[in-house]
């Protein structure tokens, strides 16, 4: 096929898939093919802005380590993450929803007691005792959830920020696991609103669209047990400024915490607490795997 123009180069290109045996793959090459084509086409792309778009993802993923994940802070402030979590995980009316999983995940958080543990591991800020009670959507309390918690401190840095930072040094991550009551407290530090790094090509994206880099206050939670469908989510600060504009498009009603500032005293753990404290309770509610979003799985097969 020779001579081919700006009207039938996609015909050729999507011809070239025919032998594909992975249906589901094809279909996306297809699409995407489709719809690159057609995003050239109607902004008239020039030369010289395919090659700005070439070097900024190239730069994109030179940015990108084990700690670092650039990409995904993309597709999470241009609202793709969101789209996709939202388009597979439609909950039940009253389970907690799905949020993005976000850049500052880290596999292998220290394994810690349902009670009593401090995340923060010498992290500065206003003390803050979490205690979260894990439940089906019917009500009952689910013991043994495995629940993974990270989150920035008080000035709004994730440990894995830090440049002399180790995964022998940890700080504000933890895996815990829900006792017979479904419940697991802990201490940390109250977490701070924060901007995603912009010291990327993302921040130069977000510059250029006068967009504020900024997220609400929160902690991450992701609560994984057989039979339910995982939950990866947020708890946020209410009354965070940041809460109607977050740059990542990840805040949900059903996903607000309720955080109470104490004066000193007594702290929750019945410990004496010399300054004041904040306390955050929530309820993280598991869809059954079967439920809602299993089944629309079941229907994409
Ligand atoms: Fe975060």
């Amino acid at each position: 096929m020779r001579n081919l123009n700006e009207d039938n180069i996609t015909e050729a290109v999507i011809a070239r898939l025919a032998d594909m045996p992975d249906n589901r793959l094809k279909g996306i090459f297809i699409n995407l093919i489709q719809h690159l084509h057609a995003f050239a086409r109607e902004t008239g792309l020039t030369e010289e802005e395919w090659k700005k778009g070439i070097d900024f993802l190239t730069e994109t993923g030179h940015r990108c380590t084990d700690i670092r994940h650039e990409f995904i802070l993309l597709s999470d402030t241009l609202g793709l993450s969101q789209l996709v979590v939202a388009q597979n995980h439609q909950r039940s009316s009253n389970a907690t929803e799905q949020t993005v999983f976000g850049p500052f995940y880290i596999p292998g958080a220290p394994v810690l007691p349902a009670h009593g543990a401090d995340i923060a591991n010498d992290a500065a800020g206003e003390p803050c005792f979490v205690s979260t009670t894990v439940k089906s959507t019917t009500g009952e309390p689910l013991a043994g959830v495995t629940i993974d918690v990270w989150q920035a401190d008080a000035e709004g840095y994730y440990d894995v920020q830090d440049p002399d930072w180790s995964d022998e040094n940890m700080s504000l991550r933890a895996r815990f696991v829900t006792d017979e009551s479904g419940t697991l407290t802990f201490r940390t530090v109250k977490p701070r609103h924060y901007p995603v790094p912009t010291d990327g090509t993302v921040g130069r994206m977000l510059e250029a669209m006068h967009r504020h880099p900024m997220r609400p206050a929160h902690i991450h939670f992701m609560a994984q047990k057989d039979g339910y469908d995982t939950l990866i989510t947020h708890i946020f600060l209410d009354g965070d400024p940041y809460l109607d504009s977050d740059t990542v498009f990840g805040v949900r009603s059903t996903c607000i915490g309720q955080f109470s500032q104490h004066p000193a005293g007594t702290a929750p753990d019945g410990t004496g607490i010399t300054v004041p404290f904040h306390t955050m309770t929530c309820e993280l509610l598991l869809d059954p795997a079967n439920g809602p979003n299993g089944a629309r799985l079941a229907s994409i097969g």
